[in-house]
């Protein structure tokens, strides 16, 4: 995604460098106006790099969206089916307690479900720390890539500014300077927070497929233990 937006600013730049001789050996036959053909040429490009910067953008928060998205959804899941392989055990359980007054249980229903999702809760504790952190790196990685966008968006007035004048017949041969120049710089700026923004994208999704094994592990011993307590309960209800 990133080499290919490079790419095409590469490509106005040059489309650009081309127009700006055509238009400045026409500008100095014809007559001298503010808005010359480069300046218009100038104004398009802008445009153009402002809808593939913003489309590079969107899909940047698409990815964003889907990997936050996915955590979120792992959690779910992990906690999710813990708590569906219990449910026959402690229902079971339960059943057997309420037909059977001379058992006295040392837990209440609500208590014990209180407990598994308190250590469900811990097993997926690091995934929930994982998407908080991540939640706010992406969103300042992708607000430093649309700081990027909006500096390209605003070009064509800045390098106007500074290079109209009635009297001066370089004016938008200098606005197109300007715009080169300007544009080589964020070019470069946009590609390094592309950059930042991928390396958290990975580092996440490393973190988040180790944290997801662990939180399996972890779940999977919350439901051991809970189950063979249960099961001893139900041996103990049964001999009373
Ligand atoms: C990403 O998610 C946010 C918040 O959930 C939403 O407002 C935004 O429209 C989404 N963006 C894309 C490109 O899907
Ligand atoms: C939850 O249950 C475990 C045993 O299954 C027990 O060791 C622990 O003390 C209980 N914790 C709470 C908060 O009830
Ligand atoms: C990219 O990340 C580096 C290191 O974290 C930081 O110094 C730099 O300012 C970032 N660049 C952009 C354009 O966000």
């Amino acid at each position: 995604m990133m080499s290919q937006t490079l790419g095409v600013l590469a490509l106005l730049l040059l489309t650009l460098a081309d127009c700006q001789e055509v238009g400045y050996e026409t500008k100095m036959e014809t007559e001298t106006t503010n808005y010359g053909p480069v300046t218009m040429v100038v104004d398009n490009l802008a445009e153009i790099a402002v809808s593939v910067s913003d489309d590079t953008s969107i899909q940047l928060e698409e990815k964003i969206n889907r990997t936050r998205q996915n955590i979120a959804g792992n959690i779910e899941v992990l906690t999710a089916n813990a708590m569906a392989e219990l449910s026959d055990v402690i229902y079971e359980t339960n059943q057997l307690v309420v037909s059977n007054p001379d058992c006295n249980p040392a837990w209440s229903l609500d208590e014990l479900n209180e407990n598994v999702t308190h250590q469900l809760g811990g097993c997926t504790e690091d995934l929930g720390s994982l998407l908080e952190d991540f939640r706010l790196e992406s969103q300042l990685a992708l607000a430093r890539v649309q700081e990027f966008v909006q500096q390209i968006a605003h070009l064509p007035a800045k390098c106007q500014l500074l290079g109209a004048s009635p009297l001066n017949p370089l004016a938008s041969a200098g606005g197109s300077v300007c715009f080169i120049n300007a544009m080589a710089e964020i070019n470069l700026g946009m590609a390094q927070s592309m950059h930042n923004a991928s390396l958290i994208l990975v580092q996440t999704h490393q973190t988040a497929e180790d944290q997801v094994v662990q939180a399996q592990l972890c779940s999977a011993m919350v439901v051991q233990h809970i189950g063979d307590y249960l099961r001893e309960e139900q041996d103990q209800c049964r001999q009373s």
